[in-house]
């Protein structure tokens, strides 16, 4: 229970800072250029027309961006973000009450939109197409459907499994965007743009080094970079060079090239139990006691990204690289491999 209140309030903490630190317009949102101009398009069209913007679908691992991305949909429409999220909405009267409560034009913002019931799902699409929602009052003999106009607005849903988004849904969405991890470079001008806002000055060289250990991610790129700023607060005189974020990161434990817990374990599950694979998705989830969608859609893209792992028809295979990550000799076969591609320089 006290532990449970811990981490109610560090996500809290948490995301007090993210929210300090989150971009509100377009052009202070780094990276994920296809998806900015595109929407940004969008929303200069549907202004242009005097028109709702159409509804938009995020998804993508956490912390990349889906929530800031739909506060700016608001921001550049210029209208109120209604913000809620699936497990919220437990009964079709829950949406009604939602989408009556809101002006022409406003983003109706649902997080984790996956785990929206079935039952609710289904009102949904009426709502999003026709701008109606039909729902029951009473029961029995007496029970009759009323047929409820809705201001037209936006749906923005956000998901980071949209593995679990059924068919009707997702075509209901005008445009679909998923978003991808972020390059070292992009990190570098997230950590610069946040550290000034923190007030701590940093070096790009030292942005770069916390750039590494982010996991392609801006929410880890800005939660290492917190902690880098009280060692710098206490050592360094308040500024980020290349050696005191190297020390500070070093001083954490933080893995030099952004792995966490389960990544690691994904990659010696493999490894160790497998052989190196083939294996399927399934048992390696079953193996690290996490859903195949979650590793699928949560920690697998970054390791493929990455060179860990290898997708193939018989299932996920270690790599070279990933065997000289865990400090296993390689088998003969991934060895040559390795060596091969090191000749060829690929
Ligand atoms: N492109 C970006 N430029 C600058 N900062 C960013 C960018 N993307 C994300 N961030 C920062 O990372 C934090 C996390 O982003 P956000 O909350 O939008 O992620 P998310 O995709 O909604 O994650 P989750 O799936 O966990 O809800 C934000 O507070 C913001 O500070
Ligand atoms: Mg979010």
């Amino acid at each position: 229970m006290k532990q449970e209140r811990q981490n109610a309030d560090l996500n809290r903490r948490n995301s007090a800072f993210d929210n300090r630190l989150r971009p509100s317009r377009f052009e202070e949102f780094t990276g994920q250029k296809k998806i900015r101009e595109r929407l940004s398009v969008a929303v200069r069209a549907a202004k242009e027309r005097g028109e709702t913007l159409d509804h938009v679908l995020f998804s993508g691992p956490p912390g990349l961006g889906k929530t800031t991305l739909s506060y700016i949909l608001g921001e550049e429409m210029g209208v109120h973000v209604k913000t809620t999220s699936g497990p919220v909405i437990t009964k079709p009267g829950d949406l009604a009450g939602l989408l009556t409560s809101i002006e022409p034009g406003d983003i109706v913002f649902i997080d984790e939109i996956h785990r929206l019931a079935k039952t609710v799902e289904e009102y949904l699409y009426s709502a999003m197409e026709d701008f109606v929602i039909d729902i029951m009052i009473d029961q029995g003999p007496n029970a009759r459907s009323v047929r409820l106009d809705l201001p037209h607005f936006t749906l923005v849903g956000a998901t980071t499994r949209i593995g679990l988004i059924s068919a009707p849904l997702r075509g209901r969405f005008g445009i679909v965007n998923r978003l991808n991890y972020y390059d070292r470079e992009e990190l570098a001008d997230i950590v610069e743009r946040s550290a000034g806002r923190l007030g701590v000055e940093i070096e790009r060289d030292g942005a770069l080094e916390i750039a590494s250990r982010a996991r392609g991610t801006p929410r880890i790129a800005n939660n290492l970079l917190r902690r880098v700023r009280d060692y710098a607060q206490i050592e360094a005189d308040n500024r980020i060079t290349a050696k005191v974020a190297v020390d500070s990161l070093a001083l954490l434990e933080i893995d030099p090239r952004g792995l966490d817990a389960m990544d690691m374990k994904i990659l010696d599950t493999i490894v160790s139990k497998f052989n190196g694979g083939p294996v399927g998705l399934g048992t390696i989830a079953v193996s690290v006691g996490e859903e195949p969608d979650t590793v699928e859609e949560v920690y697998e893209p970054f390791l493929i990204m990455e060179g860990y792992i290898d997708r193939t028809p018989k299932g996920r295979v270690a790599t070279a690289r990933c065997y000289e990550r865990l400090g296993v000799p390689p088998p003969p076969r991934i060895a040559q491999a390795g060596e091969a591609q090191q000749t060829l320089g690929i």
